[in-house]
């Protein structure tokens, strides 16, 4: 008797831990995760984004939300790291039990976090993850940007036909999916283009000192360097480039796009020049008019990151609203459908392999400006 009391009361205790140490779910709320890098060498990767999808759910929100319900975003923080990636997009879906996924902008990060989302059959938008490999995982991973054969294809032809650099230098992570593919869908290119790869050369995300792969490089004389890296590394390596006295123009990716660049590489990264999905300078209406948005709630100006954040929670919004019920089932079969939808990046049509296929711009760095020089379109 007494045993069976104090069961019941041990019972009882521990489902009310339970409970109030979850998310309560809300009847009146959908709940969708965001997972990023909001600390860390990469730590702008995942604010700006964050901020762009905070500005989406905003405005959704404002107009009485989706379905009759408020969406809330649960935004949890993987430090840059692939292992802390899978963890807490584990814990967005078992304990919050969200019905759809946003991140990451990593590429090496998105794929440890994907095969989670596909395990339990969860949609996942990475705004800005460019490897192929990233939606290769299954059919309920997506993404809004281009992808890295593409990005590759551009800065090749832009070498050569903009700038008559045929001799290339190449200097890539080597812990880093994206680095390592874009790194070779480049050299691809520019061979078949005629160019040559006069060294190749690589360095681990985290490094900070590049003088024997800069003096290596200084000796093949190249017109360029590839270095399909993230920005903190970036601007280091631009800094210690010149400091070697190597003058020739850096060529990078998406991974470049931060403010943080000209801070770390300060003058020595002016004048080169990496591809983007975005130029603030645009002057699409759309465009204008997010920019617009975007500075009065957070005084700064979006970098690309923050307006692939906030297309891809655009596309997920529109997916949730023309979805027959907001199980993350319906919700993935709607995403699969976007098409021609026009967003701050371009318009958006996922192709069969759930990918978008959109046009890249060039740009050229200006300090902390980065100057609009050309598009390419796929
Ligand atoms: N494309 C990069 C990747 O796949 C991430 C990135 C996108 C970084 C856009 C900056 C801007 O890893």
């Amino acid at each position: 008797m007494m045993d069976n009391l104090i069961r019941f009361v041990l019972v009882t205790m521990l489902s009310l831990a339970f409970l109030t140490g979850c998310q309560k779910e809300n009847a009146n709320e959908i709940l969708i995760g965001q997972f990023g890098s909001l600390t860390g060498n990469e730590a702008t990767f995942g604010i700006s984004t964050d901020k762009g999808i905070q500005l989406a759910i905003e405005e959704i929100n404002k107009v009485g939300g989706i379905k009759g319900k408020i969406l809330k975003v649960i935004t949890l923080d993987d430090q840059g790291k692939a292992e802390e990636a899978a963890q807490v997009v584990t814990r967005l879906i078992t304990q919050n039990k969200v019905v759809a996924l946003l991140g990451e902008v990593a590429s090496s990060r998105s794929l440890a976090a994907a095969p989670i989302a596909q395990q339990n059959q969860i949609p996942m938008i990475t705004p800005s993850s460019t490897n192929p490999k990233v939606t290769e995982i299954g059919d309920y991973i997506f993404r809004v940007c281009f992808i890295d054969p593409f990005q590759g294809t551009v800065m090749a032809k832009f070498a050569i036909e903009n700038l008559a650099a045929k001799k290339i230098a190449v200097l890539r992570d080597v812990k880093s999916d994206y680095s390592v593919g874009l790194a070779n869908f480049f050299t691809e290119t520019l061979v078949k283009m005629g160019g040559e790869i006069v060294a190749d050369v690589s360095y681990q995300g985290g490094d900070v000192d590049f003088k024997a792969q800069l003096t290596e490089i200084k000796g093949k004389n190249p017109d360029a360097i590839f270095v399909p890296g993230y920005y903190t590394e970036v601007g280091l390596i631009a800094r210690q480039a010149r400091q070697l006295d190597i003058t020739v123009p850096l060529l990078g990716g998406d991974g470049w796009d931060s403010s943080k660049l000209s801070e770390i590489g300060q003058d020595s990264i002016n004048g080169s020049y990496f591809s983007n999905h975005y130029t603030n300078e645009s002057q699409e209406p759309m465009v204008q008019d997010f920019i617009n948005k975007f500075k009065a709630k957070f005084n700064e100006t979006p970098d690309g990151l923050a307006a692939m954040g906030y297309d891809a929670a655009k596309v997920l919004i529109a997916a949730m609203q023309n979805a027959a019920n907001l199980t993350p089932k319906s919700i993935r079969d709607e995403i699969a459908k976007t098409k021609d939808f026009q967003m701050v990046t371009g318009k958006i049509s996922l192709d069969e392999q759930r990918n978008a296929v959109k046009s890249a711009v060039v740009v050229k760095v200006d300090g902390p400006n980065f100057k609009y020089v050309t598009t390419v379109n796929p």
